[in-house]
């Protein structure tokens, strides 16, 4: 599904429709990966969906701490992880911030900004999201 969002509301709707369609696992961590330029819309995604899912924390972004976890009282998850790698050196680094037992967990939503840094470590069923900067206030989301 192709949606063109023309302003934060509509990417907010879009978040909204992502949650009514997402599924946990049964055995390990929903791990959503987040594709796109700087600026396309990753971090407003992810703090929409942290609002549908009852945080009510301001969610910022995780660039400058790699990783920031907010807990959820959701009848799937209970715990929302929204991680940029952007800033990492190596998929190792990721490893070091106890990765294994995080996606093993099926209770945790992972949101995975810069996933192409850490490829090599990720799970070949994770889902994946693409945003693009179309103009000003325009973004192309591919859920
Ligand atoms: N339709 C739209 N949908 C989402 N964001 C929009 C839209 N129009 C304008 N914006 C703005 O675009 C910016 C998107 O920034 P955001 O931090 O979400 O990008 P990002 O993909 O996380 O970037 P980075 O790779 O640097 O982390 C925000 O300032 C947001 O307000
Ligand atoms: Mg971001």
């Amino acid at each position: 599904m192709i949606v063109t969002s023309k302003n934060l509301k509509e990417t907010e709707q879009c978040a909204d429709t992502f949650i009514r369609v997402l599924k946990s696992h049964e055995k390990q961590a929903t791990i959503v990966a987040l594709y796109g330029d700087l600026g396309s819309g990753k971090t407003t995604f992810t703090q929409y969906v942290a609002k549908k899912l009852g945080v009510t924390d301001t969610v910022t972004s995780p660039t400058f701490v790699i990783e920031k976890m907010y807990k959820l009282s959701h009848p799937l998850f209970s715990q929302l992880i929204h991680i940029d790698a952007y800033r990492l050196e190596s998929s190792t680094e990721l490893l070091n911030l106890n990765w294994q037992e995080i996606i093993s967990d099926p209770k945790n939503l992972i949101m995975l900004e810069w996933p192409e840094r850490v490829a090599d470590i990720l799970p070949d069923n994770m889902q994946k999201i693409y945003f693009t900067f179309t103009d000003e206030t325009t973004r192309e989301i591919k859920l």
